[in-house]
């Protein structure tokens, strides 16, 4: 056959990976293959395959005879909105997926290659797991693959899309990721399946109660986004992208707004309501002062009581953080000191200033939240928010009480702009509770106890509860009104532009994991 010919031969069988057969069962599942979500992934005409013509080495259970071009991963790399970025597609058709030495291999070569040239890299899961067969060069290949993850990990962004199964140890390479969206009904993720379970615990459970979108976005945590299909998935790849840099290196991309740096939004001041108890939505306040009121928000689902996410200020890419008081009045407990504090490490890593909203009444009290760790996991929030050199700005929009106002980006954990609004109440502890444990006597001899605790309520909160304690010490910057947030922010953020801090010199620190 002509050479040429032969090329055009073998690139059409490689381009059908496992088969036409194959190509139809996936369909029929309700899933792209992997060259279809690679396309509605990428700038159009812009992806370049790498290895097609690989196949495994594998001569065992008859494999000699079973080889496939691509052996079942497809990678290379193109672009989003005109920037690199690398991608593999494992491809369900071919052995379900599953990964061997050549597949592995051809990961490696990737991600070795996004580390040479500092791009991301975007990994589209759908697999069986290690290739059986292939026995313990499969699990080699693995541990190839999460050493790598491992190497990159704060040096170029990584994005992992689980759009299948990923079952067993094969769920660490996306968990070492920064970023894990999945889609109803076809992703899967978990370490034993629900047979195993089921012999284990007893326990009875189906995968989508098990592993499913809407399981990992609400309840482990483990899913930064649940999709209702894959073209959602793809486009919140893509919408990420827009405030994440090519490397650690780099800054992330400047954008044009047509958003004025100088809105003055009067309704922020009446957004929060004049009684102290009663809740509010945070995310009514930043969508009113970030540009466009465009809120990428990450872990929506997940520990509701603190909200983060990205946004851009003047087109300004930033990481923005918030007490949510309509959700358990905003505490910090197990779950949002970890969700908060890995996005705020992933800012840092990333050179994303951050921006802190805080109405915080405390820590969650109780032996579910003290057996479960939170002096730990609380510290992690604590740990994050100290060592990251970002710009770090934080506006107080009401209660920022006790140890959570340390926690919440304030000036003494080295925040650059710190700024309260009238109402602020910057405290050791709310009203109520100082008052019984310091006046406690003094209300026990009262003739009219409840008068007397009225009262010391009313002269606490006066003494201690604003926010004018604070500003004579230099603990906030400023005072501001609600409207002057935005351009506040703005010109903050420009006057950081420049922000060099450095950390000691040190192996690496020792977060409480
Ligand atoms: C080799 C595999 C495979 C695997 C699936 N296939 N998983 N081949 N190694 N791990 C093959 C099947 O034999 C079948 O081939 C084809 O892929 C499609 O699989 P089906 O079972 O027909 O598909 P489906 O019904 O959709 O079920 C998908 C599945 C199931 C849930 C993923 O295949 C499954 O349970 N596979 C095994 C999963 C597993 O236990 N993997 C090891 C996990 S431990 P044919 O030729 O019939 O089309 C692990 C350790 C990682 O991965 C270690 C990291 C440290």
């Amino acid at each position: 056959m002509d050479p040429v010919e032969q090329l055009r031969e073998k690139a059409k069988q490689a381009t059908l990976g496992g088969g036409k057969e194959g190509i139809q069962k996936q369909h029929e599942k309700g899933k792209l293959t992997a060259r279809e979500r690679i396309e509605a992934l990428l700038d159009a005409d812009r992806f370049v395959e790498l290895d097609r013509f690989v196949v495994h080495q594998c001569h065992d259970f008859g494999m000699d005879q079973r080889k496939v071009l691509g052996d079942g991963v497809v990678t290379g790399y193109g672009t989003i909105d005109g920037r690199l970025v690398y991608v593999f597609a494992q491809d369900f058709t071919v052995f379900g997926g599953s990964l061997g030495e050549m597949y592995a291999q051809k990961i490696c070569k990737i991600m070795d290659l996004a580390m040479r040239t500092g791009a991301p890299v975007i990994g589209l899961n759908d697999s069986g797991g290690a290739r059986i067969q292939e026995g313990v060069t499969s699990l080699g290949g693995y541990a190839e693959i999460f050493w790598r993850n491992v190497m990159a990990s704060g040096v170029i962004p990584q994005i992992s899309a689980v759009l299948g199964p990923c079952a067993g140890g094969a769920v660490y390479s996306p968990a070492m990721t920064d970023f894990i969206i999945m889609v109803d009904d076809i992703s899967h993720m978990f370490i034993t399946g629900p047979e195993v379970i089921k012999t284990v615990t007893k326990e009875e459970v189906t995968f989508e109660e098990l592993g499913g979108s809407r399981t990992h976005a609400t309840k482990s945590g483990v899913a930064h986004f649940a999709c209702v299909d894959e073209q959602e998935c793809f486009t919140t790849i893509r919408r990420l992208m827009r405030f994440i840099p090519q490397n650690n290196m780099e800054d992330p991309p400047v954008i044009r707004s047509d958003d004025d740096p100088n809105r003055q939004d009067v309704e922020l001041a009446s957004i929060v309501p004049d009684s102290p108890e009663k809740p509010y939505d945070i995310k009514d306040v930043i969508v009113r002062v970030v540009d466009n009121s465009d809120f990428v928000e990450i872990h929506r689902d997940y520990a509701q009581n603190i909200v983060v996410g990205f946004a851009h200020l003047d087109g300004r890419p930033v990481g923005i953080v918030a007490n949510q008081p309509s959700v358990l009045a905003g505490v910090l407990d197990i779950a949002a000191s970890m969700k908060g504090a890995r996005f705020v490490r992933f800012c840092d890593a990333f050179n994303i200033p951050l921006v802190t909203f805080v109405d915080v009444p405390g820590f969650l009290p109780g032996t579910d939240q003290e057996w479960g760790g939170i002096i730990s996991h609380g510290a992690k929030l604590l740990y994050a928010f100290c060592e990251a050199t970002v710009p770090k700005l934080t506006v107080i929009t009401r209660k920022a009480y006790g140890g959570a106002y340390d926690v919440m980006n304030s000036k003494h954990v080295r925040a650059d702009f710190n700024v309260a609004w009238p109402q602020a109440e910057i405290a050791v502890m709310g009203p109520q509770g100082a008052v019984n444990i310091i006046f406690r006597k003094d209300v026990q001899k009262a003739d009219d106890p409840q008068k007397k605790v009225d009262t010391l309520v009313r002269e606490y909160r006066e003494k201690f509860a604003n926010p004018y304690v604070a500003a004579e010490k230099g603990y906030i910057d400023d005072v501001i009104e609600p409207q002057e947030t935005r351009p506040k922010l703005i010109s903050a953020l420009q006057m950081l532009q420049n922000k060099r801090q450095t950390l000691p010199p040190k192996k690496h620190g020792n977060i409480p994991l």
